[in-house]
């Protein structure tokens, strides 16, 4: 019998809309006479819905009319429940009123909290049902930065030096505001760059040239996070690397960014589009070899399994490697970064997607002991 793939849109970040764009290329891409597909909405409010409209018509639909679904709340509410009985194990069920679903395998298409942060990660291992993509400990681990950056450092690899700021702390007076700002520009000349620990997309992220802005970037980032990092500023070019695999992981050649804006911020990602792509990068050979041996072994020092996409920061005068920052579920339209860098080393969309479903499979069986 065809295996039945549950794919999750949406969600309830600030990267809804990215999920939702991410998405309609993976329905695309599923291997129908493989595979039956079971599309479900997340509201931003954390709903759950099923889409009324069969997959194929759904398929060919607009970001916007799946955001305008979710947001007035239209479809059925999905029911979940675990099938143990008559039934192999790793079954879950989704049901509502009119509907019901047995599902093999969930496809989360989310980015951001709730989604790449290990919580639906969770929820599948509590339920027994194999997914695509990296378990709780790696999810949640790069989706923090700061946890992030703590495990690479054992790995020798260079990073932006960085300070952290506790909401609590900094917020408990004004004399304590005061005294770490100075501890910032004791440590770093401006500009610094300011990020909340747990978002995506650049929200929140400011590039700070003086303590006036400074001031209002660790505001900007408190109101996302409760944990933000002042970062020392890399003058580099920015590198990302693909990764696929479990436990014997391959990078996919490196490709370029060249942002429009002063940085890459999330105007330039998701609306301007007005940055370049340079997709493979142009590197020399022995920098980019260690650029993928480099992003193999903090993808395996994470405990990803599946995908990710790590992104370096190449220093322009001295040729200097940085990792910047990992995530288990980049943007995944047919033209971002992650599958274009896939295309340029020889495997098309539709073939990671089905790998990524495969993968999914295969480490549910692994982990079984
Ligand atoms: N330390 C840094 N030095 C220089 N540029 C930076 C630094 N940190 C971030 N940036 C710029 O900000 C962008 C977004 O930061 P990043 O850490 O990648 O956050 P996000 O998870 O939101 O993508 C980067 O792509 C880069 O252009
Ligand atoms: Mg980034």
């Amino acid at each position: 019998m065809k295996k039945n793939i549950l794919v999750v849109v949406g969600g309830q970040s600030g990267e809804h809309e990215v999920s939702l764009m991410s998405s309609l290329s993976v329905l695309n891409a599923i291997n129908e006479e493989k595979y039956n597909i079971t599309p479900v909405g997340i509201t931003k409010k954390g709903a759950w819905k099923f889409f009324d409209e069969p997959v194929e018509v759904l398929k060919k639909k607009s970001w916007e009319e799946l955001r305008d679904y979710l947001k007035n709340e239209e479809g059925e509410d999905v029911s979940l429940r675990t099938n143990t009985q008559n039934e192999p194990k790793g079954k879950l069920v989704l049901w509502s009123q009119h509907r019901k679903e047995d599902i093999d395998l969930v496809f989360p298409v989310l980015h951001g909290p709730f989604g790449e942060d290990g919580t639906i990660q969770g929820m599948c291992e509590m339920l027994n049902i194999p997914y695509v993509g990296a378990g709780v400990l790696a999810s949640s681990v790069a989706m923090d930065k700061v946890m992030s950056k703590r495990v690479v450092s054992t790995l020798g690899i260079r990073q932006a030096d960085y300070h952290i700021l506790l909401k609590e702390e900094y917020e408990k007076s004004p004399k304590e505001k005061e005294q770490q700002q100075l501890n910032i520009e004791k440590r770093f000349a401006y500009p610094v760059f300011i990020k909340p620990a747990n978002l995506g997309s650049s929200v929140g992220i400011t590039k700070a040239h003086n303590r006036e802005e400074l001031i209002d970037g660790i505001a900007l980032a408190l109101s996302y996070d409760r944990k933000i990092l002042v970062e020392e500023f890399i003058n580099a070019r920015e590198i990302e690397c693909g990764i696929l695999g479990n436990y014997y992981p391959e990078a996919s050649l490196p490709a370029e960014i060249i942002p429009h804006n002063e940085f890459y911020d999330y105007r330039d990602k998701y609306f301007d589009g007005k940055s370049q792509y340079v997709i493979p990068a142009e590197l020399s050979k022995e920098q980019r070899e260690k650029i993928q041996s480099q992003g193999e072994r903090i993808f395996k020092a994470m405990e990803c399994t599946g995908l990710a996409r790590i992104d370096f920061f190449v220093e322009k005068t001295t040729g200097e490697i940085y990792f910047n920052e990992i995530n288990t579920m980049p943007g995944f339209t047919k033209i971002s970064m992650y599958p274009k860098m896939w295309e340029a080393t020889g495997v098309s969309y539709e073939a990671l997607v089905g790998e990524l479903i495969e993968l999914g499979f295969q480490r549910f069986e692994a982990t079984k002991v």
